[in-house]
């Protein structure tokens, strides 16, 4: 599956509101990302990710096809965090088990560590969600820590978990690494 890393653009809020209006997906964020997702949302989102400052952050739409089916972001932090930067992404139910995400996370992280002269990339998935622990573990990231009852999300605490991939790690490569996400491939713009 061929997909491209792209800038956000305005037109994208229709479809994108479509397939982030998904609790499965939902349930997997922080609640920033709301349910239900409505089209005003997305505009919203788009719009932010154009005012964003390109030296501290870097948000990019992923297209299948010429269509928006996800986003990932990478958000520079501050102070003695200067160096690191924290990853977020989802991707559209119908594109999911494909390889999609390792790749894409492979890519926006090569493209940080070089652009940005980064130390280090985090991201935080909840306990429960081991889908995209597979993805950052099959991207190069080691678990690093247990965060208990770090996340209260619809009434109930959970755990989450921290990972990180440094500079000095070497490329990403799965031993394990599946026929699928061998034949996902990305293009960053
Ligand atoms: C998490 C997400 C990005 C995965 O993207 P993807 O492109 O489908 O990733 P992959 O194709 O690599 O498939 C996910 C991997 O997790 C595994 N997986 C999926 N569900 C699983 C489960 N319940 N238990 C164990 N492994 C699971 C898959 O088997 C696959 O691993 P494999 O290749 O070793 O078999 C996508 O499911 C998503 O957008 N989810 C909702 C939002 C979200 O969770 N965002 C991340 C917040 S931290």
């Amino acid at each position: 599956m061929e997909f491209e890393l792209r800038p956000w653009r305005m037109e994208d809020a229709e479809t994108i509101a479509r397939y982030a209006n998904n609790p499965k997906v939902a349930a997997n964020l922080r609640d920033a990302f709301p349910h239900p997702y409505t089209q005003r949302d997305a505009a919203a989102f788009i719009q932010s990710c154009l005012d964003a400052d390109p030296a501290r952050c870097c948000f990019r739409a992923i297209a299948v096809n010429g269509e928006t089916v996800g986003s990932i972001s990478l958000s520079i932090g501050e102070d003695i965090s200067s160096k690191s930067a924290e990853l977020g992404y989802w991707l559209a139910e119908p594109y999911w088990g494909q390889g999609i995400m390792p790749e894409a996370v492979r890519q926006i992280c090569g493209f940080a560590f070089q652009t940005y002269g980064l130390a280090r990339i985090f991201a935080v998935p909840f306990a429960y969600n081991l889908a995209s622990r597979r993805v950052l573990e099959k991207a190069g990231f080691q678990q690093e820590g247990l965060m208990r009852n770090s996340v209260y999300k619809r009434g109930m605490l959970y755990d989450s978990y921290l990972y990180a991939r440094t500079s000095q790690d070497g490329p990403a490569h799965d031993p394990d690494q599946t026929d699928r996400e061998e034949h996902a491939s990305g293009r960053l713009k």
